[in-house]
Order: structure tokens, then sequence, then C-alpha cells
């Protein structure tokens, strides 16, 4: 008999399984050598926790606020294309999971349903929408309006795919959208149901974007506007100066410039350039409650995770998803605890450091 999965790792074992080949290289793959999308993992070992003891902690919470509401942990679902290829409860299923779960959800632009059909599947969860800004500015302001209305929160735009990256797997596995699985925002763009490769999903998006489409675009929607895909300093300085609410550390979990930074190594800096003035979420090769410590401590409010909870949605649905959200839960729980911290708030600079890599 197969044992129950207890952590992440064992998750993507068994989404191995059940994947067929060229899902499976779209979800698992990075872009190039996937330099990037392992150093994303490799580089959170290279800060190592240092725990206060004799700290109180029979109380214990992994609850704290983003974006000015609480949410039951600093772990939300970041935005995955196509979750229909994963498991038929797709984005319905994963808007549950995380709703379940008592955090938020991202729906991507290249989900395979409608932003209207998330929020019914989910009513009372809550939900940003990341936004690729595609050429056609109508399909864009049409989604724009449509997530807005359907309740979800904020709008994730995207900045960090103004082409799409080489994605080698997928170019072996010759990986398409299957027929059966429809995009409806692509088909929006394309005025129909064409079969595409992510390569030419990617044609789709406006190359031109630049910081002044992001004050307008932050100016003139009623919800926050987040920047998603920043890896520096400077470009989440620009960020907060033209409007965004928050910046999302991210390298797209390594499948857009390979050999870009790790996002853990891109916190610090981030952190001290924005000093407080918007919210700072990171994603990219979180993997363990641990892993969230650390970034705590450099200064994230929040991490997002891509692959684990897609793990969790292609071995058993929205159960699996769900799961994978409560085990990182569980050992963030613990590792507070063990760390000597109440809360998330309490994790602060001085609980990390800076080690050579023990791998
Ligand atoms: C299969 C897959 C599809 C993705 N699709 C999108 C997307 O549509 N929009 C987006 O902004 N990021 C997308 N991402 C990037 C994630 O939002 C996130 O940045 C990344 O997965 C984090 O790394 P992790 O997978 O190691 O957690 C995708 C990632 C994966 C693995």
């Amino acid at each position: 008999m197969e044992s129950k999965p207890i952590n992440i790792a064992d998750y993507e074992r068994i989404a191995a399984e059940r994947l067929d080949a060229g899902p499976l290289a779209y979800f698992g793959g990075g872009a190039g050598d996937e330099f990037t999308m392992r150093e994303n993992v490799a580089a959170y070992r290279r800060w190592a926790l240092r725990p206060r003891v004799l700290v109180d902690v029979e109380e214990t919470t992994t609850a704290t606020t983003v974006l000015g509401r609480e949410v039951s942990m600093p772990i939300l679902v970041a935005p995955v294309a196509v979750q229909a290829l994963a498991h038929p409860d797709g984005e319905a299923g994963m808007a549950r999971a995380a709703a379940g779960a008592g955090t938020i959800m991202s729906l991507s632009t290249i989900a395979s349903a409608r932003p209207a059909e998330v929020a019914a599947a989910a009513p009372g969860g809550r939900r940003w929408f990341q936004l690729y800004c595609f050429r056609d500015r109508g399909v864009t302001d049409a989604l724009v309006a449509e997530a807005v209305d359907s309740g979800f929160e904020a709008i994730v735009v995207t900045v960090d795919a103004p082409r799409g990256g080489k994605r080698e797997r997928d170019l072996r596995t010759g990986f398409q959208i299957p027929t059966g699985i429809g995009v409806p925002s692509v088909e929006a763009a394309v005025g129909g149901g064409a079969r595409l490769g992510i390569a030419e999903v990617f044609q789709l998006v406006d190359p031109s974007l630049s910081w002044p489409d992001i004050e307008r675009l932050a100016a003139g929607t009623e919800v926050p506007v987040l920047v998603k895909g920043v890896l520096r300093g400077d470009d989440a300085e620009l960020a907060v100066e033209h409007g965004a609410a928050g910046v999302v550390v991210s390298n797209h979990g390594g499948r857009q410039l390979d050999g870009a930074i790790a996002t853990i190594e891109a916190l610090p800096e981030v952190a001290e350039a924005v000093g407080g003035r918007c919210e700072i979420i990171i994603d990219g090769g979180v993997r363990r409650g641990e892993d969230v410590l650390v970034a705590l401590a450099l200064g994230a409010t929040a991490v997002q995770v891509g692959r684990a909870a897609l793990w969790g949605l292609a071995a058993d649905g929205e159960a699996g998803a769900r799961r994978v959200l409560e085990l990182l839960r569980e050992e963030l729980d613990v590792g507070l605890a063990l760390l000597g911290c109440r809360s998330p708030a309490e994790v602060t600079r001085d609980r990390v450091r800076r080690v050579r890599a023990v791998l």
C-alpha cells in the first residue's frame, strides 16, 4: 500500500506518477538549464535559523495580515496557469482549497476557468487576479473588470514575462494546451479556440509594458495593484512610486530568465528599498514551513506557493491542494514555536544568519 503523503516531496512524487508527460514537463520545468529553478530551493539552505529559547510559546498563531485583512497563515497560493491540466477540479478546486485553508488564491490570466466561475465556486474565499497585460487592451480591461466585479481583492500584474522563457522540457514534449481544455482569456484574445503552445500564449503579452502603464493601472483600478516579478531594490522603489500596493519578489519559479537571482537572495535588498512602504510577497522554491520562517525574517509579509499547491491538486484534486496547504501550515506552526516566536510578526531579522550551504 502506498504510504500517506506527509510532505510536499511526497505530493510531488504522487503528482509525477499521475500526470501525463506533457503536463508534468510543463508544471515541473523551468527555463534553460533550470539553474534558477534549482537555486530558488537551494538558496533557502544558505539561511540558518537562530532560535530563541525559553520563550513562552504555549499560545501560538500562524495568522497574519495581508493588504490589511487577516489570513490564517502567511502562505498564499501563487497564480499557476491551466490548472484543469492537473486535475478536473482545476481552479475551482484550488479556490475552494485556499478558502478552506483561510488563505488567498491568485487566479492566473491563463486560467482554465473564468474569474466569475472561480468566484462562484468558493464564495467566501479571498482572491487576487494575476494579470498579463495583453497587446489587446480591450481583452485586458475586460478581464480586470470581470475580476473586480467578481470580488477579486487585488490585481497582481506579472512583469517578468515580456517574452516567454525557453522551457526546454516543453520543447522536447511539444507541449500544447489540449483542445479539450479551454482558456477563456486566450480565446478572447485570439478570437477563437485555437490550439496553442505556451510560447504562442506569451506572444499575446504586450512586451512594451512599462512603469507608466503600472501607474495608469493602479490609478484606474478600484482594487490595489501588486507588481509580480520584482528582483531588485530599485525596481521595488519604482513600484511604490508608481502606485503599487505591493511587490511580489519572484522569478516565475525559474521559468523565465535562467540565471536570475534566487528570490530569497533578492528579498533583503527589496525589503531595504521598500522600507515598509508596501507589502512584500515572495515566491519560488518554498517547499517547507521552515522556508516561510526565513522569508518572514528577511522582510516578507507572506510567501506564495506555486508548484507545491499544484502537486497537491494533481495528486488528489481539491483535497490534495487543501492538504498541502495544511501541511505547510503545520510545519510553520511547529517552526514558529521552535524558533521562539508566537506569531509571524515575531519572526524578526535576527532570527536568520547567512551561512555556507550544507547540502
Ligand atoms: C505550471 C506553472 C504555471 C505558472 N503560470 C503562471 C501564470 O500564469 N502567471 C504568473 O504570474 N505566474 C505563473 N507561474 C509562476 C508562479 O506564479 C510562481 O511565481 C512560481 O510557481 C513560484 O515558484 P514555485 O513553483 O517554486 O513555488 C507559473 C508557475 C508554474 C509552475
